[in-house]
């Protein structure tokens, strides 16, 4: 099928949506499930970015439990990558793996104002570091009255012997029963030697429960990604990453349309046939039809429309991202789903990306800066602003830093010159509460859609988008976005 004349060329802002007649009662009922790959449901179609300033553990996890999913990076050697996933895989959800501990000895304002500040009972620990746990701090063991406050923590403290714990790698249903048959809100985990392993809490468990959209395999654990490149060690990565839980591999390349990416393929499916295998990127028909040939299962959509990436000045490459996820849906239909992966400023982008024949959108800036992703808050001792790093993949920096790194390939890697570059972006507290916002956001594009489901808004749109799309005039434009 030939592209719709009006979509050569454009991307996201040219467009606004028509809306239609609202047929949902209450936004909150609006489903946004949609596949990421032939395999895998999610029910926020919503992706983070394998990119070293994006997505590690922290963020994969953060993704998981908010229904969406994310690829953890590549930029470090297989064990520090196995590991990653390892702790996503570990972390069910509802365990906080690092409770706040306070030592036996302390004094307990000290204790008082550590639970005042994390808002959170504290584990006590016999001496400061030991990680062996003594007891456990909550609310009401503190006196509020005056007088009373004195002393170390060891005399208010529930004391280990008359406290219920579990093992690590406990169960959800075991959690339940214990927490339960107890009567307790808190339940430490503790392995033989009596070390501080994790801690559930009821109301975590509760809310877990009342998740039903959380991003799970079928053990139960949270999901995640994980990116391999095509050359090197990549098919001993996959490997791993598979063998430590990782749900799907994503062979991510600059340039996926091309014979290394068929070579990197053909091996690992040869190797690791029922993987959920994802490949990219490519930004047009041939290239989508490509990858749908070797067998992936789903394709990644995008070249050069990313925030931290510099491909389209330097080379010329590229293709309009909306442009791009048309031409790949007109080819593949819902054969293969389709991820459009870059160039997402605002959320009604998703929802464009979404009727224009994408499954899920790969989100790389406007998760960075965030609590969840790697790397620490700078403050700009000038102005007082927080601020966090995000750059390219292929920009120096972050080319740079795999020298650091053994096993990286820092030959191949500085023979290309860069095609990325790094930025501050300011510091934007929890990716929750953006994929929060985002939601909300998915929820009323589809009411306005005149829609049940952003499923249905899609099957309605994609066969036709320019019966839906307006093409916008410069003043329109204007009109629109400036503010
Ligand atoms: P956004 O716009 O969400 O884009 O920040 C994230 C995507 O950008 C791509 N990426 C790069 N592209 N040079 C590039 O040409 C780079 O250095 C680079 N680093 C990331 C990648 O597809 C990511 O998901």
């Amino acid at each position: 099928m030939k592209i719709e004349p009006e979509l050569v060329g454009r991307t996201y802002d040219d467009f606004l949506f028509r809306p239609g007649k609202g047929v949902v009662p209450t936004r909150r009922e609006v489903a946004l499930t949609s596949p990421l790959t032939r395999g895998i449901q999610l029910e926020l179609p919503v992706v983070s970015a394998n990119m070293d300033s994006v997505t590690g553990s922290a963020m994969a996890k953060a993704m998981a439990l908010e229904a969406g999913i994310g690829f953890i990076h590549r930029a470090m050697s297989i064990e520090a990558q196995v590991r990653e996933i390892e702790r996503v895989k570990r972390s069910h959800g509802f365990v906080v793996e690092e409770p706040f501990r306070v030592a036996r000895s302390a004094g307990l304002q000290q204790a008082r104002e550590l639970m005042r500040q994390r808002g959170t009972s504290l584990l006590v620990e016999e001496t400061e570091g030991s990680g062996v746990l003594a007891g456990l701090l909550s609310a009401r063991d503190v006196p509020w009255f005056a007088g009373e406050d004195n002393g170390p923590v060891e005399g208010f403290m529930t004391p280990f012997d008359r406290l219920h714990t579990g093992r690590p790698g406990i169960g959800l249903e075991e959690a339940e029963r214990l927490l339960y048959e107890n009567r307790v809100e808190k339940l430490p985990l503790v392995d033989e030697d009596r070390r501080i392993r994790g801690l559930i809490t009821k109301r975590d468990v509760i809310l877990h429960r009342h998740r039903p959209s959380v991003s799970k395999d079928d053990k139960g654990r949270l999901r995640v990604g994980a990116a391999v490149g095509a050359t090197g060690d990549f098919l001993e990565r996959a490997e791993a990453l598979v063998g430590a839980g990782a749900d799907v591999v994503v062979v991510d390349i600059a340039h996926g349309h091309s014979d290394v990416m068929a070579q990197a393929l053909r091996s690992i499916r040869r190797r690791l046939p029922d993987v959920q295998l994802v490949a990219g990127n490519v930004g047009t028909a041939e290239g989508a039809r490509f990858l749908a040939e070797l067998g992936v299962d789903a394709v990644k959509v995008g070249i050069g429309p990313g925030r931290g990436c510099r491909t389209r000045l330097e080379t010329a490459a590229g293709v309009p991202q909306l442009q791009a996820i048309r031409e790949a849906w007109l080819e593949l239909g819902d054969e293969v789903p389709i991820i459009a992966d870059g160039g997402v400023k605002d959320d009604k982008d998703i929802f464009l990306a979404i009727i224009c024949g994408a499954s899920t959108v790969m989100m790389g800036s406007a998760l960075s800066g965030t609590e969840e992703s790697p790397g620490r808050v700078i403050e700009d001792p000038a102005t007082g602003q927080k601020l966090k790093i995000y750059r390219g993949m292929t920009s120096p920096q972050a080319v740079l830093r795999t020298q650091f790194d053994d096993d990286a390939d820092v030959e191949n890697a500085l023979e290309t010159p860069a095609e990325g570059q790094e930025i501050q972006v300011p510091f934007k507290g929890s990716a929750v509460d953006i994929l929060a916002r985002i939601r909300g956001h998915l929820r009323s594009a589809v009411s306005y859609a005149g829609a049940p489901s952003l499923a249905e808004a899609r099957a309605e749109v994609v066969r036709d988008p320019m019966k839906h799309l307006i093409p916008l005039s410069g003043a329109a434009k204007r009109e629109s976005w400036e503010r």
